[in-house]
C-alpha cells in the first residue's frame, strides 16, 4: 500500500464534502495530519509535524496567510504550500505565488484541478524520497561518572545547536528510568518512548514526529517514559529504529545517555558521529573517562571521534588541562566553565541558560562547543545580538 501523504489545513477546519473531495483526490491515501489557524504559532505546530503539504485557506486574513506561506517555505522547504481561496482575483493568485506557494485552488475545490494538484504533489514527494533520506547527525552527550552534568550539557548543547545553525535539533533521554530532561527544558511531554514502544509495529516518521515534545522553535524532545516501570518495555530495536527514523525528521540529534554502559548505551554511541565524554576536574572522574576511553579502544571505537569536554572547569593547579590530557592520553576538545548558581538557577526555571538572557561564560562555552561541532568559526559576544542569531525568535517564541 502507498505511505500516505500528510496534510495540514490552514485558515479553518474543512467541511465534510471537502473532506471527501481531498480523499478522492489521490490514489494514494491522504491524511490531514492537523487543522491550524491562520496564526504564527501553528508554525510550531508544523514544524513539529513536518507535513508532505499544506494546504492554506485564504480568508479575511489575507496578509497574514500570505506571511504564513512565506514561513512555512523557509523553515519547511520540503513542504508543500498549496493556497486556495473563494477569491480567484490576478492579484490575489499572484501574492500566493509570490510568497512561495506551489499551486493555488479555487474554491470550492473542483475534483479535476485538486486531483491535478495533489497527484503532483504526490510525485515530487516520490521523488524526492527516492534523491535523497535526509540524515541528521548524532551528537551522544555521556560520562561514566554520575553528576558530571549530562543531562545540563545535552540540554544547552541541544538548543545551542539549534539557535546557531538554525537546525531542528532534537534531545533524546535516553535515561529511561528516570529521565531528568522535561525538567531542564521546561517541557511536560504528553508522549514519550512508552508510545514508540505501544504503536511500534505502525511507528514511521509521521507517527514519530507526533510523539516529540515542542521545546521552542526547532527544538524538541522525545522523553524517556514517563511512568514508572515503563523503562523495563523499551527494547534496543525500539531505540535503534527511533533513532533512524529521527534522523530523517530532524537535522541533529542530541542524546542525553546514562552513564551504564550496557547494549542499548553502546549501540546508541556507535550510531553517534559524535560522542562527547564528559568528565570533571576529581580524580574520580578523571579516573573513569581513562576507564572508558581504554574500553572504547578495546572495543574498535573510532577515538579521533570521541571528544573530551571538561565540565565545571576552573583554573585549578592541580588538576590542569594538560595534566588530564597526559592522564588520558587524548587532547581535551573543550571546557565548561564552572557557574553553579548559572546552571541551577536555570535549572529551576526549566529554561536552558543559552536561551536565557543570561551573561554567564558558560553561554559562551556551549556556543563555542556547538560552533566546533558544526564546523563553524568560534562564537563571539556580538552574534548573541545580531540579525542572524535573532531569525529563529521571529515568529512564535515559546508557548
Ligand atoms: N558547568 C556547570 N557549572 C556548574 N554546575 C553545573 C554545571 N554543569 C552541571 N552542573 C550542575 O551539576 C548538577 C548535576 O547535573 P546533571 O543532572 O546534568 O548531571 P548528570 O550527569 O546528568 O547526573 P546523573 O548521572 O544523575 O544523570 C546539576 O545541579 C547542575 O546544575
Ligand atoms: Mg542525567
Amino acid at each position: 500500500m502507498p505511505k500516505a501523504l500528510s496534510l495540514v489545513v490552514i485558515g479553518r477546519s474543512l467541511d465534510p464534502e471537502e473532506r471527501m473531495q481531498l480523499r478522492n483526490a489521490t490514489p494514494s491515501p491522504l491524511s490531514v495530519v492537523a487543522e491550524l489557524p491562520t496564526a504564527p504559532q501553528s508554525l510550531d505546530e508544523l514544524n513539529r509535524l513536518r507535513p508532505n503539504a499544506a494546504l492554506v485557506l485564504v480568508n479575511g486574513e489575507a496578509p497574514l496567510s500570505f506571511q504564513l506561506v512565506e514561513r512555512i517555505k523557509q523553515e519547511l522547504p520540503e513542504t508543500a504550500v498549496v493556497c486556495s481561496s473563494e477569491s480567484t482575483g490576478s492579484d490575489i493568485i499572484l501574492q500566493a505565488f509570490r510568497s512561495g506557494a506551489m499551486e493555488f485552488l479555487r474554491l470550492p475545490f473542483a475534483d479535476a484541478e485538486l486531483s491535478a494538484v495533489f497527484t503532483k504533489i504526490e510525485q515530487q514527494v516520490a521523488q524526492s524520497t527516492e534523491e535523497a533520506v535526509h540524515q541528521g547527525r548524532i551528537v551522544a552527550v555521556f560520562a561514566s561518572k554520575g553528576g558530571c552534568g549530562t543531562t545540563f550539557v545535552a540540554a544547552n548543547l541541544a538548543a545551542s545547536i539549534m539557535r546557531l545553525a538554525r537546525r531542528h535539533t532534537c534531545v533524546v533521554d535516553l535515561n529511561l528510568q528516570s529521565g531528568d530532561q522535561p525538567l531542564y527544558l521546561g517541557v511536560t511531554p504528553n508522549y514519550s518512548f512508552t508510545d514508540v514502544v505501544r504503536n511500534f509495529e505502525r511507528l514511521d516518521d509521521q507517527l514519530l514526529a507526533s510523539y516529540l515534545t515542542p521545546r521552542s522553535k526547532g527544538l524538541t524532545l522525545l522523553a524517556a517514559p514517563t511512568e514508572l516501570g515503563r523503562d523495563q518495555e523499551v527494547r534496543d530495536d525500539h531505540v535503534m529504529r527511533t533513532l533512524g527514523l529521527l534522523r530523517t525528521l530532524t537535522d541533529f540529534i542530541v542524546l542525553d545517555v546514562p552513564r551504564a554502559l550496557n547494549d542499548l548505551t553502546v549501540q546508541a554511541l556507535d550510531t553517534a558521529e559524535e560522542k562527547i565524554l564528559l568528565l570533571t576536574q576529581d580524580v574520580p572522574a578523571i579516573r573513569s573517562a581513562k576507564r572508558t576511553l581504554d574500553m572504547f579502544a578495546r572495543i574498535g571505537y573510532d577515538r579521533t571521534r570521541v571528544k573530551v569536554v571538561v565540565n565545571r572547569f576552573e583554573r585549578k593547579p592541580e588538576f590542569d588541562l594538560t595534566q588530564i590530557e597526559k592522564v588520558l592520553e587524548t587532547k581535551v576538545y573543550g571546557t565548561l566553565s564552572n557557574d553553579y548558581p548559572a546552571a541551577v538557577g536555570s535549572i529551576n526555571i526549566g529554561e536552558p541558560l543559552v536561551l536565557a538572557k543570561s551573561s554567564s561564560r558558560l553561554v559562551n562555552d556551549f556556543n563555542n562547543l556547538a560552533n566546533r561541532l558544526l564546523g563553524l568559526r568560534e562564537f563571539t559576544a556580538d552574534d548573541a545580538g545580531s540579525k542572524s542569531a535573532r531569525s529563529w525568535s521571529l515568529f512564535g517564541k515559546r508557548q
